[in-house]
């Protein structure tokens, strides 16, 4: 087989959102506007939430999260010790503490048992990411937390469901994000879903200074403007109109990307199911799986190498692939401002050593996958 260079991602952009960005530019409105209001409106009916309000990243989704529900110094959020950093940052900006519980390395996402062990009566949000596309337990979730409020960090779960019901409107409040790596992205960008109208009214302040008028009134509104309310300390988080642009057209896509992904998955699991040392994703069909990245486990008592040899084979013959994401526990920051240990939370510290996300996106060709699999074959 020819040598191919398969990065591990690739957005699908092109032409179309390039001259979507025309109609922002010409008309010179580049903050948010009509265009983030339209991206706004497509997500929510896709995601069958309320509210929909862009913003600038996941990590600014979540700040607003737990600033919308007050979280505090002298609070306590539970966060799933093997996620992005940001999940467990976003506490510390408020001055709460960071409560990690561990996940299940067979689902990547929360364990529900170690869960109940860690809520106390501190406990102001639990934070259940779903890791990959693939939402977490929230049933049982959600009988362990009761009235404790819930934040999806769905960062990689834009078009993912549990029980038929979207990534978003599963808790109290829910985050996306649009980095490049995510199934549909702006460049950068975020958003936060409620179906609470005071939530909602909150955040789109938080958003943008907390003023009591968007940007759009103040600016371009019938009235001159004098003086919005300014009734909470703010920030600005705002998504610009060309993004917007872009995520209208993105958006339009999340179906056929995430149908795409499903299929490459199953070939995946037809192709490589028999390699006894790699441990492919599991789940009932209780999970609407959205494959923003395919994550495998490497059982080193048995595989030829240790998954960072195999990682490295693998860059070697062109194919590009990352741990699924990091064990925050272990991260220098937290190690060492906390003391942690690793076997504090063994779950996510096999999810760190042993995972290996394989390439998985919508720029990949039959061709590719192809070469994917044969490679993993033969190691
Ligand atoms: C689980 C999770 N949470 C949060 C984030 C942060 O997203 P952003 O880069 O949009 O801030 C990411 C990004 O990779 C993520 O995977």
């Amino acid at each position: 087989m020819n040598k191919r260079n398969i990065p591990i991602s690739l957005p699908v952009t092109g032409e179309e959102e390039w001259l979507a960005t025309k109609e922002p530019l010409m008309t010179g409105w580049l903050t948010s506007g009509p265009k983030v209001r339209e991206f706004e409106n497509l997500f929510a009916e896709r995601h069958k939430v309320k509210h929909a309000m862009a913003v600038t990243s996941a990590t600014t989704a979540l700040h607003l999260a737990v600033v919308a529900l007050n979280v505090k110094e002298g609070d306590e959020v539970i966060v799933p010790a093997f996620t992005w950093v940001s999940t467990a940052n976003i506490v510390l900006y408020q001055g709460a503490k960071v409560v990690f519980v561990d996940v299940d390395p067979k689902t990547f996402n929360i364990d529900p048992e170690d869960l109940k062990k860690r809520i106390t009566k501190k406990t102001k949000a639990i934070i259940p990411v779903h890791l990959f596309g693939l939402c977490a337990n929230m049933d049982a979730i959600k009988e362990i937390a009761g009235d404790i409020p819930l934040i999806e960090d769905g960062a990689c779960a834009a078009g993912s469901g549990y029980k038929g019901v979207p990534a978003g409107g599963l808790g109290t409040i829910g985050c996306f994000s649009f980095h490049p790596r995510k199934s549909v992205t702006t460049g950068e960008g975020g958003m936060v879903t409620t179906n609470d109208d005071q939530l909602a009214e909150t955040i789109k302040s938080l958003r943008n200074h907390g003023a009591s008028i968007s940007e759009e009134e103040r600016h371009h509104g019938a009235k001159p403007y004098i003086l919005p309310g300014f009734n909470l300390m703010g920030f600005n988080y705002r998504m610009t109109d060309l993004q917007g642009a872009v995520g209208v057209v993105q958006i339009k896509k999340l179906d056929k990307f995430i149908d795409e992904r499903n299929q490459w998955a199953g070939y995946y699991k037809k192709e490589l199911g028999n390699i006894p040392w790699l441990k492919l994703p599991q789940f009932t069909s209780d999970y609407q799986h959205g494959w923003q990245s395919f994550v495998t486990m490497i059982d080193e008592s048995i595989a030829p190498l240790k998954r960072n040899e195999i990682m490295e084979k693998l860059q070697q013959v062109g194919i590009s692939t990352r741990p699924g994401t990091h064990a925050v526990h272990m991260l220098d920051f937290y190690k060492n401002k906390y003391g942690f240990k690793a076997e504090d939370y063994p779950g996510a510290m096999a999810a760190n050593n042993f995972s290996m996300a394989i390439p998985l996106h919508n720029r990949m060709t039959a061709a590719d996958y192809e070469y994917v699999v044969h490679h993993l074959k033969n190691l």
